[in-house]
C-alpha cells in the first residue's frame, strides 16, 4: 500500500516548509490554483470517492459541489482540528509531523470552493499542534503560497488559526462556527446547512483535517490511482488510532477493507492483546459508535459498509480495544460521564438524558443499582436518539443500546452482588 497521509512521517524536516518542499510538498497546490479551475478540481475529488475523515463519512467532493457560487457572499472553508471524542488522536499526529500537508490541502479545496479566507480551528488543549501548524502558517506566508497573488497567480489566500477552549461540542460543525464566531459553542438547528448559510452566515464548508490532508495526493495522482487502495465503496486510505490493550498503541495508516482482526493482532499494526490476554471487545470508531464483542469483529472488515452491516461505525477512527479484564460497566459509565459533561445543555433529551444515563450507571457501577435499571437505560437511550439538534445524544445513546445487550450478564452480576 502506498501511503498517502504519513507519507513524510519521520523524514528530517518534514514539519518545515523546506522539508515539505524537499518531499515533493505544494506541488499540488501549485497546479491546483495556477492551472485547474474550482470544477476540475470537485470533479477529481469526487471521482476519487473521498469520504470525510470527521465522522460521518459524507463525500467531500459532493459536501464541496453543494456550494452555492452566486450570492456574492464570501465564502469560508473552516478546518475541523478540534480532535475531541475519546479514543480518536489522527489530526494531532498529523499536525505535528507534516502541517503543510493541511495547509497545502486547505490551498487546494480553497481554490476549489472560490474561498480567500479559511480557519483552522484547533481545540484549545493542543498547544503543540498550534504553535506547530501557525509556524507552518507563517513559512507559507512568507514563500508566497498564502497571501495575495499565491504562486504568482491572481488568486488571494488569508489563512487564521483560532483555538477552541476545551469543549467537545465546537467540534461539531456549527458548534465550531458559532465558536468562531464568538458566540457559545452551541449547535445551530439544520436546515439550513453551513454550505448555505454558514459562517457569518455565508456558504461555509467544514472539513476534517485528514479529509483535507487527502486532497494533495489525489490531485497529483489523480481520482484512479485513489482508488486502487481500499474497496470500491471505501476507497483509499485511513488513519486510526489505537488505544487500550494492544502491545503496539499509536496511529496507523491502513487500506480500507483491511480486516478489523488483522489490524488489532499483526505486529505491523497494532500487535495483539497485550500481557497474553484474550480481546472482550472493541470500539472501532470513537467512544461513540456501538461496540463489538470479540465474536463480532471476527470477518468484519475496517471500511464504512463492512462496520455498517456489522452494526456499527467507521466514524472518526479512533479504535479503542477492551482485553478480557475489562470492566464493560465501569467501561460505560465513564461514557455516560464525558457525554453528560460535554451536553451543551440546549436540548432536554440530551441535557436530561446524559445525566440520568450517568446517575444510573453509577448506581449500579457501585453495586446498588436494580434489575429494573437496565431497561431504563435503554429508555433513556431511546429517549435521547434522534430527538435533539446534534448527535451528541445519539453518541450516548448508541453506547448504552450496544454495552446493555451485549454485556447484560456483567450489569446483571454487579446488581447481584449488592442484593447478596
Ligand atoms: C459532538 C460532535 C463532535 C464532533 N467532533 C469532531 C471533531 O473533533 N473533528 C471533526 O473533524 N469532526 C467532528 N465532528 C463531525 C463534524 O460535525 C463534521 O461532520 C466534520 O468536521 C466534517 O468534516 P468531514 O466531512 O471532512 O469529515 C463532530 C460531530 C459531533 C456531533
Ligand atoms: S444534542 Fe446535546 S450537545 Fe447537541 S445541541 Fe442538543 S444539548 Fe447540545
Amino acid at each position: 500500500m502506498e501511503k498517502v497521509i504519513t507519507r513524510n512521517w519521520g523524514k528530517p524536516g518534514s514539519a518545515t516548509i523546506d522539508g515539505a518542499i524537499a518531499n515533493g510538498g505544494y506541488k499540488a497546490a501549485e497546479k491546483a490554483v495556477k492551472e485547474l479551475d474550482s470544477k476540475t478540481i470537485i470533479e477529481t475529488v469526487k471521482a476519487s470517492g473521498l469520504r470525510g475523515r470527521g465522522g460521518a463519512g459524507f463525500p467531500t467532493g459532493l459536501k464541496w459541489s453543494f456550494v452555492p457560487q452566486d450570492t456574492g457572499k464570501p465564502i469560508y472553508l473552516c478546518v475541523n482540528a478540534d480532535e475531541s471524542e475519546p479514543g480518536t488522536f489522527k489530526d494531532r499526529f498529523i499536525m505535528e509531523n507534516d502541517p503543510h500537508m493541511l495547509v497545502e490541502g486547505v490551498i487546494i479545496a480553497s481554490k476549489a470552493l472560490n474561498c480567500h479566507h479559511a480557519f483552522i480551528y484547533i481545540r484549545g488543549e493542543f498547544f503543540q499542534q498550534t504553535k506547530i501548524v501557525k509556524q507552518a502558517v507563517k513559512e507559507a506566508y512568507a514563500k508566497g503560497f498564502l497571501g495575495k497573488g499565491i504562486f504568482g497567480s491572481d488568486y488571494e489566500l488569508k489563512v487564521t488559526v483560532h483555538n477552541g477552549f476545551g469543549a467537545y461540542i465546537c467540534g461539531e460543525e456549527t458548534g465550531l462556527i458559532n465558536s468562531l464566531e464568538g458566540k457559545k459553542g452551541q449547535p445551530r438547528i439544520k436546515p439550513p446547512f453551513p454550505a448555505v448559510s454558514g459562517l457569518y452566515n455565508c456558504p461555509t464548508v467544514v472539513n476534517n483535517v485528514e479529509s483535507l490532508c487527502a486532497v494533495p495526493w489525489i490531485i497529483n495522482n489523480g481520482a484512479d490511482a485513489y482508488k486502487k487502495t481500499g474497496t470500491e465503496k471505501s476507497p483509499g486510505t485511513k488513519l486510526f488510532s489505537v488505544s487500550g490493550h494492544v502491545n503496539r498503541p499509536g496511529v496507523y495508516e491502513i487500506p480500507l477493507g483491511l480486516p478489523l482482526t488483522t489490524f488489532i493482532n499483526d505486529p505491523a499494526w497494532a500487535g495483539g492483546i497485550w500481557k497474553g490476554r484474550k480481546l472482550k471487545a472493541c470500539i472501532p470508531g470513537g467512544s461513540s459508535v456501538p461496540v463489538l464483542t470479540a465474536p463480532q469483529c471476527e470477518g468484519v472488515n475496517l471500511d464504512y459498509e463492512s462496520l455498517a452491516a456489522a452494526g456499527t461505525m467507521l466514524g472518526s477512527g479512533g479504535m479503542i480495544v477492551m482485553d478480557e479484564t475489562t470492566d464493560m460497566v465501569h467501561m460505560l459509565k465513564i461514557l455516560a460521564h464525558f457525554y453528560a459533561h460535554e451536553s451543551c445543555g440546549q436540548c432536554t433529551p440530551c441535557r436530561t438524558g446524559t445525566h440520568w444515563a450517568y446517575e444510573v450507571m453509577s448506581r449500579i457501577d457501585a453495586g446498588e443499582g436494580r434489575m429494573e435499571d437496565l431497561d431504563l437505560l435503554i429508555r433513556i437511550a431511546d429517549g435521547m436518539a434522534g430527538q435533539t439538534i446534534c448527535v451528541l445524544a445519539d453518541a450516548l445513546a448508541m453506547p448504552i443500546k450496544s454495552f446493555v445487550p451485549k454485556f447484560r450478564a456483567e450489569f446483571e452480576a454487579k446488581i447481584k452482588r449488592k442484593a447478596a
